[in-house]
């Protein structure tokens, strides 16, 4: 095992104190944070003291007895991990007592474990086995016939890891992991001394436990008790690399820890600032499908959908696609084509795509995915605050009193931050969440909100302002902060606008369908906390900060629900320091780095508009081109436009429009009318059924390049595999601009960020140099800021000067509920799946969540004859499609709900063109349905299905002779 694969372990967690202590250990002079335990202390002196039980992630627990130390002028041997630092101490570690003490545990614990090593998954990796080399045992005089655990059972039931009961040295590491890391609580040690033994739940199996496969306690165990079945099967990694997770927006930081080219596992960062070596089960186990058999890693061409696909070579894909577009320009005018970028690329991905669009194309028919999860984040900060970004980091939490969760399921979407949010509230933090199912951060243990405002979907605007209303006309505004840092005229039009009685609680209640009462008390709780708190403010005010997500902007006022969120934390003075702050959860990994990448029709680099001629002409300069001063479409737009017959042709990096936007038979009717879809992807995706060159995609274990979390934070995506199609996704884009005629000639994608750097004044100081030294960097990130950037926006000043209030006037959804569509549809994602699957389908997570179910209240369910798996047919104006019902109280009667993650379910069949008036973010999350019960699937999901297979064929009698040439 060499060095680089382990990460290095300090027994006991940092502690952060403004006094320090000196000691001496072992002779050695140390200083040291107050607080901090012996055995940490030691290890800054150079001294490692044997463990077992304790590791720097987890509080120490002082069980194993290993750890013991001399203290000089002290009775007895005091275990290190538990006896904190003092001033003058002289601490021994090493002396023949102590030596002969820890044989003797050591002697204890191997008495009772089969000694087989050799075969054992862990070797070369179990902390047991070092022990046993640190303390010298030699001989065991116990021998393996008395009463001992060795010939316990294991438990294989989780796909990903193993639970061999037999080697469990009963450290309550496990536990105390899945406590205080992950806050599930599903580990327990039942029974009591020699049976003493981990359990999960009720001594259920881990599958059928609360367990939800974050690997906290495979990461923790010292020894192979539990252990990534991975490492069973192919042995210990030999080397790392560190990476950063591809999934949803935390970005956490990973070692890929391989065995030549072959990822052996994932283990989380210790060193990755969105983490600190915390993962969910996507990141930690989901990898799998990057070497699955799926994947296309040839590229393809045909004329027609019609036609078989033919493999060729790079080059003839590429040249076929650039004539292609050349052909249709010619033929229909410069503006028929245009691009889409995807928020799962690199941010020099994205770059280059929206870059080959407005120099390559001569057009700024550029769109990113984000169009349809986060643009109204994009445009409601940019109009409040200046920019479009999250406010903190995600350690921010920590100091935060009161957190207000509106639109946002974290522990499904965003679960390694929902871990640090529930550690805050377990501390005393109190929380409000607004969401109309009764999501699992409301009751989990040792969690329960303070209000769950359970709203009607579509009502957050009304909600909002209401809650300002209280704030305001309760005298609860924070006068000082909005006279000091909020535009004036603004704020008292603001003002005069949520007093109005239209505005208060009671006149919102019918809307929202909660009570007046609660609203009032959940503002109250906002802007003041409670009074039996320590509140972590300024003058001891309170720290509130609003956590949102997708439920807040995919709706036709997710603009307007955003710039009402700004106006709450303004009004609150919560805005500019740590433990506040308005915070975006970003749907996928790199959201905010496609946004930042000037992928969008109207905006370059750093959210500067296109028609701002002095940005244009850095650009024009740079580029050697002439940049269109109109901004070009939005995905709604293409789509409308293909189907006029003005839009023919679509280069489509890494996104499946098919199955994730709106209205599927609108999209798929837009793409049979194009004449040349180039789809760049892993996978034969939904929208490849309709394309006609593919090109092979890399996975994020073949892509050189950097991904932007929700906290503006830049990390490293490091190659550990060469791209199975042989081209990373830029060096194809590239090909692509120069077949086109444009010149691209960058070497590595590190010079397509230096190009970022130079041309975007928030990337100034960021380079692949920088990260590599420093880890990640946050923007903006230039002259002004600290040299990692910066941690905290807004500190002293908003980007855009003096803050805005906008007024949040509430509108009804055009979605509105009738007798031919009496429920509401809502849809979200679920912790195991990924989007649209295409990676977590590809993944044993599918034994969690096989088939998009549709949620529906038992009243909903009784009154029209549906029972616990039943067929159900929903319908609204767009479309039908069927699914298995579950019958729950999550969601309140009139409501149901869905996720999203198998194509055949046509979740996006059902949902319509209503948009956000800003930005046209679809209103995914209200339609008005009616459900009924059935016995078979719609006439869209045979469709599908019959398509699926004619497509599939195409692919599987795929023509290979020209492969390679
Ligand atoms: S399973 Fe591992 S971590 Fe848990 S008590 Fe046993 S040895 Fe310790
Ligand atoms: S995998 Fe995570 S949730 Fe499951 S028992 Fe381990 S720590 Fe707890
Ligand atoms: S929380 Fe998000 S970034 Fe972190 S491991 Fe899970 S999916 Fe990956
Ligand atoms: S490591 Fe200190 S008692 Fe176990």
């Amino acid at each position: 095992m060499l060095e680089q694969v382990i990460q290095r372990d300090f027994g006991t967690p940092e502690v952060v104190s403004d006094k320090t202590v000196t000691l001496t250990i072992d002779g050695v002079q140390v200083t040291v944070p107050l607080g901090t335990s012996l055995m940490r202390a030691a290890l800054i002196a150079g001294t490692k003291i044997p463990k077992l039980c304790a590791t720097d992630s987890l509080e120490p627990f002082g069980s194993c007895r290993l750890c013991l130390v001399a203290i000089e002028g002290r009775k007895g041997f005091p275990a290190s991990c538990t006896t904190p630092a003092e001033q003058d101490m002289s601490v021994m570690t090493q002396t023949p007592e102590l030596q002969n003490l820890r044989k003797g545990v050591m002697e204890l614990y191997i008495s009772d474990h089969p000694l087989d090593c050799l075969t054992c998954p862990a070797n070369g990796n179990c902390e047991l086995q070092d022990m046993a080399g640190v303390t010298g045992l030699r001989n065991v005089r116990y021998g393996t016939t008395g009463k001992n655990h060795i010939g316990s059972s294991k438990d294989e039931s989780n796909p990903y890891f193993t639970y061999d009961a037999s080697k469990c040295i009963v450290c309550n590491r496990c536990v105390r992991a899945c406590e205080e890391t992950q806050g599930t609580f599903a580990l327990t040690i039942s029974g009591r001394g020699f049976d003493s033994r981990v359990s999960p739940g009720q001594s259920q199996s881990f599958m059928d436990s609360e367990c939800v496969s974050c690997g906290a306690c495979v990461e923790a165990c010292p020894t192979a008790t539990l252990q990534e079945k991975s490492v069973i099967w192919l042995g210990q990694p030999d080397h790392s690399v560190t990476t950063t997770c591809a999934y949803c927006g935390v970005g956490c930081g990973f070692k890929a820890e391989m065995k030549g080219n072959q990822v052996v596992r994932m283990v989380p960062w210790k060193d990755g600032k969105a983490n600190e070596g915390h993962s969910c089960v996507k990141g930690r186990f989901a990898w799998g499908y990057a070497t699955h058999q799926d994947r296309m890693t040839k590229p393809m061409i045909r004329r027609s959908v019609t036609d078989p696909w033919r493999e060729v070579s790079w080059s003839e894909a590429i040249n076929y696609a650039a004539s292609e577009f050349k052909r249709i320009q010619k033929k229909y005018g410069k503006d028929s084509i245009g691009a889409i970028s995807s928020s799962r690329c690199t941010n020099e991905e994205v770059y280059l795509v929206q870059k080959l669009v407005r120099a390559g194309f001569g057009n700024n028919n550029v769109d990113t995915c984000a169009r349809v999860c986060h643009s109204p984040t994009g445009y409601g900060l940019g109009q409040t605050f200046g920019t479009s970004a999250g406010t903190q980091t995600f350690k921010s939490v920590e100091k935060a009193d009161v957190i207000l969760v509106i639109g946002a399921n974290p522990t499904d979407g965003h679960p390694v931050f929902a871990s640090r949010m529930k550690r805050r509230l377990r501390d005393g933090a109190r929380l409000i969440v607004i969401d109309p199912r009764r999501i699992d951060i409301v009751r989990s243990p040792h969690i329960q909100a303070d209000y769950h405002l359970a709203l009607k979907p579509g009502t957050n605007v009304a909600m909002l302002t209401a809650l300002a209303h209280v704030i305001v006309c309760e005298g609860l505004v924070d006068e000082e902060f909005v006279k000091e840092r909020c535009d004036d005229t603004s704020f008292y039009q603001w003002r005069d606008f949520v007093s109005r009685t239209d505005n208060s609680p009671e006149a919102m209640a019918e809307i929202t369908g909660v009570k007046a009462s609660l609203i009032r008390e959940a503002a109250r709780l906002f802007a003041k906390g409670v009074n039996t708190q320590k509140l972590s403010g300024p003058n001891g005010r309170v720290n509130s900060a609003i956590y949102y997500g997708l439920g807040v902007t995919e709706h036709a006022q997710g603009s307007t629900a955003v710039m009402a969120i700004a106006n709450l934390a303004m009004i609150t003075g919560n805005i500019g320091r740590e433990g506040v702050g308005v915070n975006p959860l970003r749907g996928q990994n790199n959201v905010q780095g496609s946004c930042d990448m000037g992928s969008f029709p109207h905006e370059l680099t750093g959210y500067r508009h296109i028609s701002d001629t002095t940005t244009r002409a850095q650009f024009e300069h740079a580029w050697g081109v002439t940049i269109d001063a109109e901004p070009g479409l939005r995905i709604p737009n293409m789509f409308d436009a293909a189907l006029d017959g003005s839009f023919k042709g679509l280069y489509c990096q890494g996104e499946d429009i098919a199955q994730s936007d709106p209205d599927t038979q609108h999209v798929s009717a837009a793409l049979q009318a194009m004449e040349c879809i180039v789809v760049q992807d892993i996978f034969l995706n939904e929208t490849a059924k309709y394309a006609h060159v593919f090109l092979p995609g890399a996975s994020f274990l073949e892509k050189d390049g950097t991904f932007t979390n929700a906290e503006r934070r830049v990390s490293r995506v490091r190659q550990v595999m060469q791209p199975q199609g042989g081209l990373g996704d830029w060096e194809a884009t590239q090909m692509l601009a120069q077949a086109l005629g444009y010149p691209m000639h960058y070497q590595h994608p590190c010079e397509i960020m230096d190009e970022i750097a130079t041309l975007t004044p928030s990337f100034q100081g960021v380079s692949f140099e920088k990260i590599d030294r420093l880890g990640s960097v946050q923007w903006p990130c230039n002259e002004n800021s600290l040299e990692a950037g910066t941690p905290t926006m807004h500190i002293d000043k908003f980007v855009r000067g003096k803050g805005k209030f906008v007024i949040t006037q509430y509108v009804a959804s055009d979605e509105k509920v009738t007798r031919k569509f009496p429920l509401i549809l809502t849809t979200g994602r679920i912790l195991s799946q990924y989007n649209v699957g295409a990676q977590t389908r590809r993944t044993s997570n599918s034994v969690w969540h096989s088939e998009d179910l549709l949620e529906i209240h038992p009243h909903d369910a009784n009154e029209r004859g549906i029972q616990e798996g039943d067929w159900a047919s929903i319908q609204s104006r767009a479309g039908t499609t069927s699914l298995r019902a579950t019958i729950t109280e999550r969601v309140q009667p009139g409501v149901v709900y869905t996720t999203f993650h198998f194509p055949e379910s046509g979740a996006n069949v059902i949902t319509t063109d209503s948009s956000d008036w800003a930005t046209n973010c679809p209103e995914y999350k209200v339609t008005a349905v009616q459900v009924t019960r059935t016995t078979e699937s719609s006439i869209w999901q045979k469709d599908y299905l019959s398509f699926n297979d004619q497509q599939m064929d195409k692919v599987k009698n795929r023509d290979i002779s020209r492969s390679g040439i």
